[in-house]
């Protein structure tokens, strides 16, 4: 899809082809290929930046901001002085820029669209240069991007943030060549952008009574009002800077769930006619957009704004999570339903979303929408954002429509990145670095030209828990720095270990730039394993290059670490690594039962990202709540039935589950556990709400084989959010207590 720049080869820096000696330049994302030549360039604030007053002040802006430097502009290239040269060539329409550094110059070749990712390479050799005598190698670059949509989105309903953090937000990306910024601009929690013939939009949907607190479990709300919003000056201010870096804004108005806001505002446009509040706490609400002629009018003069303002051919209308129920009992929405002959109100869902698509299409512009699109079937020309896993991307295109992939295994950074009790409150799921560095957009099933509808990815910010703009940079870095990567360079140069010595690179660009970036991946690699004997595992740690980790077994004084750590009875055991000034301290509860290490397997399947080895059941650890995806394994309505092989006959006393109960995530308990090596009554879970909770089976029994069915509720009951469908169970670990049959 990209063309390259194919340009003469300039004669750099004398006549001989060098090696570098040092290793990779530490730019990131990786650039396709760079060539090192003899020689250097030395950054210093005589230099002058020849280029349009518009790239000039980016150019000086990022250059002070990253490397401290304070360059003048120069309209014309001249020999006495040292130069950056930005060279637009109008004819080149790719994102792709050459870049030649000389002894006296530095030259970015692009058209109007690679100019800027050019200046993030610039941008990225003078911090770097900062850090190393000012100087780098003569080189030339060559690159352009793997994918042409490169996205990264933010929630500012659940919070909000001012427009001096969304510049720094669209300057930060656009440092990592991201192109696109999704402004989820309106939810449940807050509507946020000014329109003028609604103006109780903001005076009324822009703030709510208080906000949740702590995890949604608990269901506490504050009492302290909470509002903002985007007057549509500073919109269009914010386009215009984002436009200066190379960002494209795509507005999201939601529609027709998570409209609270907008329903709080003008309460005539639900099925009930309300009066509704702009909701204070998380999840989903029943109330949403009507199917009646004055909806759609309504919509169509918000979305006028909306395209006026905007200049993105694509706006997003959300269409996630639209509860159905409302739709159900209102006469005006089964008369919608009737007069098209509408089977089902999925079908409704599609039949409002093909009215937006032609209003929007009547305003020139495309439509985006959550994978939610698809119920019901897809409108006509619509892009399909694949959030709930891979499906509905892959759906899009096997239909011939572009899909962005977001999906929330890989690009949701509102998932822990790093063990949940060194991090802050998230919302759940486990996304650190590496596995986001490890993300293949295009997936395998897609075969040839289906491919090509796959436009790229995108990271997804849900602010629900990320109070300040402290907390979003926190979740937002080091993974932004992955997707890029994923997103930009060409997959077969991917590695991760070169990568994350760029990252601890980048700290100091951050630092710069007072960014509060993550060092959850500094943790070094902890493996857990059985042994020859059950109840005893060994833990096995792999340091980062240079760093230092030292262990305290039950808050003893630290010792170093040298070689694998044999433990038999349960204890914390804390783990303290050292990489330069970076400490991060993992904490481990280790629940040492007589089964520990034992071979668990696992006869109903596990489902997606919970499809945790069996051996995460007796591997001593009980998994965390909020919970984290790697220490639970997940069933989706159906039962565990699992047999832990204690190796030789064993006088069992007990068997214990370890089990999760997060309504919110539509995670519940299970109904009952039976044994079957023993034919009694199963064991009932009695009612707990408790988030990690057990159940025991107390009554003696000989078995090698213990074999469990842990019963699932099944579906979702009603009163919950997910009512209706496939519920979670989700186990962490299984404890089998006695003593082998012969030994007392
Ligand atoms: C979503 O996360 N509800 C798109
Ligand atoms: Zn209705």
């Amino acid at each position: 899809m990209f063309q390259k720049i194919i340009l003469a080869l300039v004669l750099i820096c004398g006549v001989s082809h060098a090696t570098y000696s040092q290793t990779e330049l530490p730019i990131i994302p990786k650039p396709d290929t760079i060539t090192y030549y003899n020689g250097n360039f030395s950054f210093s604030n005589d230099i002058k930046i020849v280029a349009s007053k518009s790239n000039y002040s980016v150019a000086q802006q990022w250059l002070n901001e990253s490397a401290n430097l304070n360059l003048n502009r120069s309209a014309h290239a001249s020999k006495k002085v040292k130069n950056i040269i930005l060279n637009v060539d109008a004819k080149n329409l790719t994102e792709g820029y050459m870049l030649t550094v000389t002894a006296n110059k530095i030259e970015l070749v692009a058209g109007k669209k690679g100019l800027i990712r050019g200046l993030a390479t610039i941008t990225q050799l003078a911090w770097y240069a900062s850090e190393h005598n000012n100087q780098i190698p003569c080189l030339q670059i060559n690159d352009d991007p793997a994918f042409g949509y490169r996205g990264v989105h933010l929630d500012v309903s659940r919070h909000f943030f001012d427009v001096t953090f969304i510049k720094k937000y669209i300057d930060l990306i656009a440092l990592y060549k991201m192109n696109t910024f999704h402004w989820h601009l309106v939810d449940d929690q807050g509507w946020r952008i000014e329109i003028k013939k609604y103006p109780k939009l903001t005076s009324v949907g822009a703030n709510r009574a208080g906000s949740m607190v702590g995890p949604y479990r608990d269901h506490k709300i504050d009492s302290i009002p909470y509002g903002g919003f985007y007057t549509q000056k500073e919109i269009k201010e914010v386009i215009k800077y984002a436009s200066a870096r190379g960002i494209t804004i795509i507005p999201e108005i939601e529609m027709p769930g998570h409209s609270m806001a907008a329903l709080a505002s003008y309460p005539e446009f639900s099925c009930k006619g309300g009066p509704f509040q702009v909701s204070t706490g998380w999840g989903g609400f029943d109330d949403v957009f009507c199917n009646k002629e004055s909806t759609f009018k309504f919509l169509d003069d918000i979305l006028d704004e909306v395209a006026d303002l905007f200049p993105s051919e694509y706006i997003h209308i959300g269409g996630d999570e639209c509860p159905k129920s409302r739709w159900k009992e209102c006469p005006v929405c089964q008369e919608v339903k009737k007069k098209n002959n509408l089977k089902d109100e999925f079908e409704l869902q599609s039949y409002f979303i093909q009215r937006i698509e032609k209003i929007l299409e009547s305003k020139g512009k495309k439509l985006i929408g959550w994978d939610e699109i698809l119920e019901g079937g897809l409108a006509q020309n619509a892009t399909v954002m694949s959030w709930q896993g891979i499906e509905g991307g892959i759906a899009a295109a096997t239909s011939n429509h572009y899909a962005i992939m977001t999906p929330g295994s890989h690009c949701y950074f509102d998932h822990y990145q790093g063990e949940k009790n060194l991090e802050p409150l998230a919302i759940g799921g486990f996304t650190p670095l590496e596995k986001v560095y490890a993300y293949q957009p295009i997936p395998d099933t897609l075969k040839g030209e289906q491919r090509k509808y796959i436009l790229g990815a995108q990271a997804n910010l849900w602010t629900e828990y990320m109070y300040d703009t402290k907390q979003v940079e926190y979740m937002l870095f080091p993974r932004l720095e992955a997707l890029s990567e994923v997103l930009w360079s060409d997959s077969l140069n991917r590695n991760y270990p070169r990568f994350e010595n760029k990252v601890i690179q980048h700290q100091s660009l951050l630092k710069n730039w007072n960014v509060n970036f993550a060092k959850s991946y500094l943790r070094p690699a902890v493996i857990i394993s059985p042994t020859e004997t059950l109840g005893e595992l060994t833990i096995q740690i792999t340091p980062k290059e240079n760093q230092k980790v030292d262990l305290s077994w039950n808050n003893s004084d630290y010792e170093p670490y040298t070689d694998l750590v044999s433990i038999d009875e349960s204890g914390l055991l804390k783990i303290r690594s050292i990489l330069n000034s970076d400490t991060v301290t993992l904490v481990k509860n280790l629940t040492i039962a007589p089964s520990s290490g034992a071979n668990v397997t696992v006869l109903t399947p596990t489902k997606g990202n919970y499809a945790n080895p069996p051996a995460t059941l007796t591997d001593g650890v009980v998994g965390e709540f909020p919970w984290t995806t790697k220490h639970w394994l997940g069933w989706l309505g159906k039962d565990a039935v699992l047999t832990v092989d204690m190796k030789d006959t064993f006088a069992i006393d007990s068997v214990k589950v370890i089990y999760l109960n997060d309504r919110g995530s539509w995670i519940h308990a299970p109904v009952s556990m039976t044994i079957q090596n023993d034919s009694v009554n199963a064991v009932q879970v009695l009612k707990n709400e408790n988030a990690i909770c057990s159940i025991v089976y107390n009554k003696p029994f000989f078995a090698d084989k213990v074999n469990i069915t842990v019963k699932s509720i099944g579906k979702v009951p009603e009163g919950n959010p997910g009512a209706g469908s496939n519920s979670w169970l989700f186990i962490s670990e299984v404890m089998v207590y006695g003593h082998k049959k012969n030994e007392r």
